[in-house]
């Protein structure tokens, strides 16, 4: 891909699918930012700035934010100088208004959506993936206490901050978190499989696997 223009590339998947994993190898592998919009209204939070408030009670429920925030949210993000390059988008668009907004603030930059990857879980796979998982607060680094775990318990082996567990990652939140997906964003693999852009990537494979799957359906990848 190199000598192209910017690489933008949009993760699909429910709550608990491998997005983040994914996303943080891609972005390496393809020297771009890793956007998550669930991390940065954690960020937020924790430091209780204007945005971290106006998420905090939808967070807390496992219903999204509402689309102006989130897009303005995300236009303030891609306009930082990193994203010249691209960036791997993940959790971002999850409405159909999201993803008019995504193609208008790339249009704005004379780039667009390269690559959708629909990463597809079975749902009693969800939940199990999500109650061992632990994230480091400095990043967002993604483990699971069985399937990925930390070399050292409780730190990350990337950055060496504190593991913790996801407030959101209580089975009652995430049964309703996998409901708000199918109910407004799984429309969305309907929306790029139309435009002929969705790769769809069987997400029960092995962390491993999954990113060689994923790296090799971007274009030219
Ligand atoms: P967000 O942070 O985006 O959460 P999510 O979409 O629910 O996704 P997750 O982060 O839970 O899962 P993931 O797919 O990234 O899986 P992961 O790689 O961690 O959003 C949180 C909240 O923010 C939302 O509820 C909403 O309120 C708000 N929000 C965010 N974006 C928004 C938007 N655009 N609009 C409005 N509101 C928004 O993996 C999960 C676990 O499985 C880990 O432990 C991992 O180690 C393990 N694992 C991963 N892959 C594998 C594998 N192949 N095999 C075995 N284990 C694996």
């Amino acid at each position: 891909m190199e000598g192209a223009g910017p690489v933008f590339v949009v993760l699909l998947g429910a709550p608990g699918a491998g997005k983040g994993t994914q996303a943080k190898y891609l972005a390496k592998a393809l020297e771009v930012p890793h956007i998550s919009s669930g991390h940065i209204f954690r960020v937020n939070l924790q430091v209780d700035s204007e945005l971290g408030r106006k998420a905090s009670d939808y967070l807390a429920r496992g219903e999204l934010v509402p689309d102006d925030v989130t897009i303005g949210m995300i236009r303030d993000r891609l306009a930082q100088a990193d994203c010249g390059r691209g960036a791997v988008l993940d959790g971002f668009p999850r409405t159909p208004a999201q993803a008019e907004a995504l193609d208008e603030l790339l249009g704005e930059r004379g780039a667009r959506v390269a690559a959708v990857l629909y990463i597809k879980v079975d749902e009693a796979v969800l939940i199990q993936r999500l109650s061992g998982r632990w994230m480091c607060r400095q990043a967002g680094h993604v483990y699971h206490q069985l399937f990925n775990p930390p070399k050292a318990p409780g730190v990350c082996d990337v950055d060496g901050s504190p593991l913790y567990q996801r407030s959101d990652d209580t089975e009652e939140t995430v049964a309703h978190r996998i409901a708000v997906y199918l109910r407004q964003t799984a429309p969305l693999i309907e929306h790029y499989r139309k435009r002929g852009q969705i790769t769809e990537i069987d997400g029960g494979q092995p962390i491993e696997v999954v990113s060689r799957q994923s790296l090799a359906a971007l274009p030219e990848g």
